[in-house]
């Protein structure tokens, strides 16, 4: 028998899901919600929307099952492209210019909604072609998202051949191993990019994160756009707080308008500087 949610289920759960997660779930997505549910129902033996609240309420794990559902992981290689561009082209050997002056042979990004990982591999891939000697510096690259299920995928590495498609095809074989066998048709990362990746589960609206500041670029994209304006903001001032003094913060195209709040120059569309120390 289909499932039935009334007008007052959704509000309850519309409202759990905004307070938890920041993800405003639009008065029409009810349909969505009972189709994206309907499976688990099964799975536990659950018969109405009223009973699988109690059921979230005091399980976190479900908790988190739930919002895997109702979140959009949609993400590619390279999204974006004029980011990478830019980031190539001005972030890096700006990175590298610094060095000479400095001696600091360090990058640290920070994929703040990393889905299943495409995002921070391709900044991983950005850097790596584009340092003259990269053996010589540290790269580390922190990957984090609400969602367990697609950061297992994330750590995994493992995109079937149509993921691949975004990326220029003389990269495969440098930083990707071709599956054999039952993984025929698949690509796997290699080790060596992997390890520069440290994958972590934050909400982004929790007061903080544990973890250190001072990264030089943080990549905030395609997430802002679910939470209200008041929210929006407050995110992207506490990202602003672990940015170091002239770093980066990437926005997706659709959330240009966010990056008022950080109150630093526009570069190109949606990336922000934050201005150099006196
Ligand atoms: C559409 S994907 C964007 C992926 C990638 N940044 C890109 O631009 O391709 C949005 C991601 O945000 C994550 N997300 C949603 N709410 C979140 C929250 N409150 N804290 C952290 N991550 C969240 C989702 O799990 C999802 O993987």
């Amino acid at each position: 028998m289909p499932i039935k949610m009334t007008d007052e289920e959704f509000t309850t759960f519309q409202k759990l899901i905004y307070d938890e997660t920041g993800i405003s779930l639009a008065n029409g997505k009810k349909d969505l919600l009972i189709s994206r549910l309907a499976r688990r129902f099964i799975d536990l033996n659950v018969g109405s929307f009223s009973e699988y609240y109690k059921v979230v309420r005091n399980d976190h794990k479900e908790f988190m099952e739930l919002v895997d559902r109702v979140s959009t992981h949609m993400t590619e290689f390279f999204r974006e492209q004029p980011h990478f561009d830019f980031f190539e082209s001005r972030f890096v050997k700006e990175m590298e210019k610094n060095s000479l002056k400095t001696g600091r042979r360090k990058i640290t990004v920070w994929s703040v909604a990393c889905s299943s990982g495409e995002e921070p591999y391709s900044i991983a891939m950005s850097i790596l072609e584009t340092l003259a000697v990269p053996v010589n510096w540290e790269i580390k690259i922190l990957a984090s998202d609400i969602s367990n299920g697609v950061l297992e995928q994330a750590k995994n590495g493992l995109y079937t051949g149509d993921r691949m498609k975004d990326i220029p095809k003389y990269l495969w074989n440098k930083y990707f191993l071709k599956g054999t066998g039952e993984n025929a048709g698949n690509y796997k990362v290699k080790d060596f990019m992997r390890d520069i990746m440290i994958f972590r589960r934050f909400n982004l609206l929790d007061s903080q994160w544990p973890i250190r500041g001072g990264f030089d670029a943080i990549f905030c994209r395609n997430v802002l756009i679910y939470f209200d304006k008041e929210m929006q903001a407050d995110v992207v001032r506490k990202l602003c707080g672990y940015l170091r003094d002239g770093g980066y913060l990437f926005l997706g195209h659709s959330e240009t308008f966010v990056g008022g709040a950080t109150g630093y120059p526009t570069v190109i569309p949606s990336v922000f500087k934050k201005p150099e120390s006196e």
